[in-house]
């Protein structure tokens, strides 16, 4: 599918505008400074929402990936696919007025504010493509793909990165949620150093904040652990063989 910009109201654009505006201002003090310097790059602000093929333009210049639009949450297989790709899905649609600080499914804030501007970030894409094409090999595999998630989950979505001694975000799922952006950081969540067992070893829930958050020291960290990651599920799925047989 395609974007089709003529079709946002002015309602769109407005929502955008005030979620653009509420997040903006705690971000210099909350995001990593490669969201900073990446949302600069593709060039959102909240005058407009921004308009997949410009961004594509200046995405493919930096590290060769590109926003790909989906109607919404995409299967797995597909999911993996685009990714190994350096094809980034997201929506299309934004939140309705009425739906500012709740949502069931992600929209545009998520999937574009949110997730674009790391994807010019090299490392960070190296890694987000990496454990993609993990899951396009583990595909038939339902457990090796849930514990994909949990790296996914704890990384892309609610990763926070340490940058000269101070926490910072990096996970979209909490730069999307201007609430979780002070509670991720504050005294009330646990905080743990990246360690892939750790993750793999650890549930996660979609309907409430999360109450821990691991820690990075670098995007290279992040990549540098790919063989890690790799070693670790398929023992987790050779134990589990083992116990079945
Ligand atoms: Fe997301």
């Amino acid at each position: 599918m395609k974007q089709i910009y003529e079709n946002y109201t002015a309602e769109d654009q407005n929502v955008w505008k005030i979620l653009f505006d509420r997040q903006f201002p705690n971000l210099p003090e909350a995001a990593t400074g490669e969201f900073m310097t990446g949302l600069k790059k593709v060039n959102f602000t909240a005058e407009k929402i921004p308009n997949f093929e410009e961004t594509n333009e200046i995405l493919r210049g930096l590290t060769g990936w590109e926003i790909y639009a989906v109607p919404g949450i995409v299967e797995d297989d597909l999911f993996f696919d685009l990714m190994a790709n350096k094809k980034f899905p997201a929506t299309t649609w934004v939140r309705k007025m009425s739906q500012l600080d709740y949502l069931e499914e992600p929209d545009m804030f998520h999937d574009v504010f949110a997730h674009i501007p790391l994807l010019a970030n090299q490392a960070f894409v190296d890694f987000l493509q990496a454990i993609s094409k993990f899951g396009q090999e583990w595909i038939e595999d339902p457990w090796a793909i849930h514990l994909l998630s949990r790296i996914y989950w704890f990384t892309i979505e609610f990763g926070l990165i340490r940058e000269n001694g101070e926490l910072k975000i990096y996970g979209a799922g909490v730069l999307s949620s201007s609430g979780e952006t002070k509670y991720s950081l504050g005294n009330e969540p646990e905080h743990h150093e990246y360690d892939v067992d750790h993750i793999l070893d650890t549930t996660y829930r979609k309907d409430k904040m999360q109450d821990r958050y691991f820690i990075i020291d670098s995007y290279e960290q992040l990549y540098n652990s790919i063989p890690e990651i790799k070693e670790k599920i398929e023992l987790r799925l050779k134990e589990k063989a083992a116990a079945v047989n």
